[in-house]
């Protein structure tokens, strides 16, 4: 376990955390992914599909999973980060998930949830490629990921929990070594 300042702790999530983690994945996309996914959806059943995703995960991790986990003496979840080592042949390392309390953006959380992800994979995983998906409709966090060394290499298109299918990009780091030094 580490200690941030703030008094925000990073340690490994479990399946006790799933419903936590569920909650503020439901509460960070309907902050920030109206208009993206439909709201149908938002409004509708993404809390228990969210929650039910969630357990499964937790429950059973695939190999490769890691989740990490950012909360401090109130318990309340900070923010969360999820990724699959090693997940592609030529892509290496996918973050699947990263989320922050959107209470709490801003603050610090978003690029040491980044940098725990980079040192965990410094230590089996140090020459291979990191990449996540960002919706195009995310400026603002395609921001947030060219500030930390991400370079967007492909535009793609993803299927989402609520059946649509949206513009992404792919935004990669070429080593867990160079994505640690951006995450600086
Ligand atoms: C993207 C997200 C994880 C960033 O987390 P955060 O805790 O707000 O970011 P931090 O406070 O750690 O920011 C770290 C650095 O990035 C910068 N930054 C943060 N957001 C930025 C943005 N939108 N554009 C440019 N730079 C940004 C900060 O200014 C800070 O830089 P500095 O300290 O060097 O000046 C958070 O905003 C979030 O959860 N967004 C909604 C969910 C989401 O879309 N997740 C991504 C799915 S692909």
């Amino acid at each position: 376990m580490r200690e941030e300042e703030g008094g925000v702790r990073f340690r490994a999530g479990t399946i006790d955390d799933a419903a936590a983690i569920a909650d503020l994945h439901t509460r960070s996309w309907r902050a920030n992914y109206r208009g993206s996914l439909s709201d149908a959806y938002l409004d509708g059943p993404i809390e228990g599909e969210r929650r039910a995703f969630w357990q499964e995960r937790l429950r059973h991790p695939r190999t490769g999973l890691w989740t990490l986990v950012a909360d401090d003496d109130t318990q309340t979840l900070a923010g969360f980060l999820c990724l699959l080592a090693d997940h592609d042949h030529h892509w290496g390392t996918l973050i699947d998930n990263l989320h922050v309390d959107p209470a709490r953006v801003r603050q610090g959380v978003g690029r040491a949830l980044m940098r725990a992800a980079a040192e965990h994979l410094l230590f089996g995983l140090p020459r291979r490629p990191i990449y996540l998906f960002v919706l195009e409709s995310n400026t603002a966090v395609a921001g947030f990921y060219r500030h930390l060394g991400g370079e967007p290499a492909e535009h793609l298109v993803s299927t989402e929990p609520d059946g649509s299918s949206l513009p992404v990009i792919r935004y990669v780091w070429p080593s867990a070594a160079a994505f640690a030094g951006g995450t600086g």
